[in-house]
């Protein structure tokens, strides 16, 4: 079996272009099928009728994407965006400023608005966005304090979605991140975590990179081990299995989980 994917793989191999491409483009993105609508209806149930929201939300592995942050800032004042790779953090900078060279988020932009039914057009909804994220960070999953040197002041709610099942190998690591990612969060605040079971591999073109496989007890034995109270969580089957070949995860899952007061 291949190695796990290392930092430095990443950093030599992680194409957002590519990804960007793959995964979300309008036309056969491939986590359009189910992926976007079950996050993105989660999200904007979490910040309305779920009574999320506060100060500041931090998202953690943000990767170069935008559609986790389309509901969140209707919640909260600010949104700090953090990634471990420099070629994501640039992917999201550009957008912030509407380079023209940025990802085309309208068709999901336009998903959020219709769900959300508040009158908000993509451009508004867009604006929002770019008004409440206020810093793109530097983040390492594998530091006791990912933000090193910064020390982060703890918020009221930290996102991730779709990061630690590819950046931890084991359980073991997964649960040690769990609880080093705790300083993060104001005690009485949320954890917002979104990604997939039974996933082994998944593709940007042609590199392959690795993702833990996770199981539904372990990952919720994992938030139990690390202090955590699971206040909901929702699981959903991957209903497209057209594109088997280019990432093999069989559910969804979301969990809300608090740090205790
Ligand atoms: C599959 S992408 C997910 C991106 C995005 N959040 C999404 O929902 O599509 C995995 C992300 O994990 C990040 N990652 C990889 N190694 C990491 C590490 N050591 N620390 C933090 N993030 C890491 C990658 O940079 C990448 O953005």
């Amino acid at each position: 079996m291949a190695s796990f994917s290392t930092p430095q793989v990443y950093i030599e191999q992680f194409n957002p272009k590519e990804y960007l491409q793959e995964y979300y483009s309008e036309e056969d993105g491939v986590l359009l099928a189910d992926w976007v609508d079950f996050t993105l209806r989660n999200l904007n149930d979490t910040f309305t009728k779920g009574g999320v929201g506060g100060n500041t939300l931090l998202d953690f592995g943000t990767g170069p994407t935008i559609y986790q942050l389309l509901s969140a800032c209707e919640a909260f004042d600010k949104i700090i965006a953090s990634d471990f790779l420099e070629q994501n953090r640039a992917e999201i900078r550009k957008w912030l400023r509407n380079d023209p060279d940025a990802f085309d988020w309208t068709h999901l932009i336009n998903f959020v608005c219709d769900v959300e039914k508040n009158g908000d057009d993509a451009e508004q909804k867009s604006e929002t966005l770019r008004n409440t994220v206020k810093q793109v960070m530097k983040c390492d999953v594998h530091k006791k304090n990912p933000y090193d040197p910064i020390v982060m002041p703890p918020v009221d709610c930290l996102l991730s979605c779709l990061c630690l099942e590819f950046s931890c190998k084991d359980m073991y690591t997964f649960t040690e991140v769990l609880k080093n990612l705790q300083a993060l969060i104001k005690p009485g605040g949320y954890f917002l975590i979104f990604g997939v079971l039974s996933c082994s591999f998944y593709y940007v073109g042609e590199k392959r990179f690795t993702s833990l496989p996770l199981k539904q007890e372990e990952l919720e034995m994992a938030f139990y081990k690390s202090g955590y109270v699971i206040e909901k969580n929702v699981y959903a089957p991957r209903t497209d299995m057209s594109t088997l070949e280019i990432s093999d995860f069989d559910n969804m899952y979301y969990i809300r989980a608090k740090k205790p007061k």
